[in-house]
Parts: C-alpha cells; structure tokens; sequence
C-alpha cells in the first residue's frame, strides 16, 4: 500500500479590482508545475457548480443585496467550495492556489460593508470549519490605477460590487491592510504596480520559504 500524500498547501490571492490576481493565480500555478508541484486553480465566489450559481445571483447587477445577506451567501458558496472542493484537493497532496477567499468577505462585506468582522468570521466558522490559507497574497495597487485597469477589462459592464463607489473600494483597500497586519504570520503584501512578469518575480520570492517546506 502506497503511503498517504502529504496535504498539499493552499494559497489565497486577495486584492482590490483590477490588481492582476486571476493573471498572478495562472502564472504561480504554472510556476509550481515546473518545480514539480501539481497545482489547482480556483476562484470565489464559484469554483463548484452550487457556488458559480450563487455567483451569479450574488453579482448580478438586477439585485439588490444588503451586505449582511451577501455576507451569508457567500460564506454558503464558500462551504460548498470547501466541502467538494479545496478539503479534497489539499488532502490528496495538491496545491491549491484561490482567487480571493475568507478575507474578501471581511474586507467587502465586513469593512466596507459594515459586517463586524466577529459575525463574518462566525460564518465561516459554521461553514467551512474556519479554514484559512497557508499563505495569503495581498496585491496591493494605487487606487488610480486599480480603477484603470478595471475599466479597460470591464468597460461599462462591471459586475454589481466592482461597480461600486470609489469610498466603497478605499474602504475595502483600507481593510485588507488592517488584516495582512493583524495576520502577518499568514499574508504577504506584494506592489502590483508594473507588468505581469514584474509582479510574478516579486511572488515567487515571497513563496520560496512555503516551497522549500514543502
Ligand atoms: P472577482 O471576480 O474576483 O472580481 P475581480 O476580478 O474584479 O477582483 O470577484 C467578484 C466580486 O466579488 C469582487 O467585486 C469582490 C467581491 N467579493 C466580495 O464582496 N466578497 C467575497 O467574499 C468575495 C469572494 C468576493
């Protein structure tokens, strides 16, 4: 009998809109795949086909939701993502690298939402066992051009939170650093101003530590 794989590691991407995590969350999973990591790519909210459906209820520009309810739904997408997802990956020994998690909802629902962090952290007590990453990658941008970038993705057509006012993402921006110092043991912050590749050496410096424990 072949012994147990050793569970794999689980990285979250965290940002603003337009900061380059889905871009960064491809280029690190290939990365891993040449150092012999296998690695999955995921995203929140979705990654499960319960989740992706709460998705698009929860972005979806006809509906109205109050930043409690979003806070419940998407700790409900998360669970499901957790349960038939990411548990199952990490424990057959894959790397599993997030686009957003947890700490989205603490920045969004619970900082510029108004959400006490203590009822989102409850939440995802409840519904995912209060699992969190190995490593979070906070990619922080100027505001200025976080909003640049969004736009030349988006154009007119963002989805119902990146639409947003701009005192709403400042809020989100000012959260997420009040958390990566709170939880310094498990963030990195990376600048992800400048291109791609820039971006992605500055990663993969900051997870040589991660790599080499593994
Ligand atoms: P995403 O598609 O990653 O947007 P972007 O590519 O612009 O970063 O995420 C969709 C939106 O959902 C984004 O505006 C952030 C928001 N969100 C929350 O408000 N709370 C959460 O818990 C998560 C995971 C996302």
């Amino acid at each position: 009998m072949s012994a147990p794989a050793s569970r794999g590691r689980f990285i979250a991407f965290e940002g603003g809109e337009g900061a380059g995590k889905t871009t960064q969350s491809r280029l690190l999973a290939d990365a891993l795949e040449r150092l012999g990591i296998a690695a999955l790519t995921t995203r929140e909210p979705g990654g499960t086909p319960g989740a992706e459906a709460l998705r698009g209820l929860l972005l979806d520009p006809e509906l109205d939701w109050g930043a409690r309810a979003e806070a419940l739904l998407f700790a409900a997408a998360r669970s499901d993502h957790v349960e038939k997802l990411i548990e199952p990956a990490l424990a057959a020994g894959q790397w599993v690298i997030c686009d957003r998690f947890l700490d989205s909802s603490r920045a969004y629902q619970g900082g510029a939402g108004g959400v006490d962090d203590d009822d989102v952290l409850a939440l995802h007590a409840i519904g995912s066992g209060g699992l969190l990453p190995d490593l979070t990658i906070l990619i922080d941008l100027a505001p200025a051009e976080s909003a640049k970038r969004a736009k030349i993705r988006d154009g007119n057509a963002s989805d119902r939170i990146g639409a947003k006012d701009e005192a709403y993402h400042a809020a989100v921006r000012e959260r997420f650093e009040l958390i990566a110092t709170d939880a310094a043991n498990r963030f990195v912050r990376i600048d992800g101003s400048g291109d791609p590749g820039d971006v992605h050496a500055r990663i993969m410096q900051a997870i040589v530590p991660l790599v080499e424990e593994a």
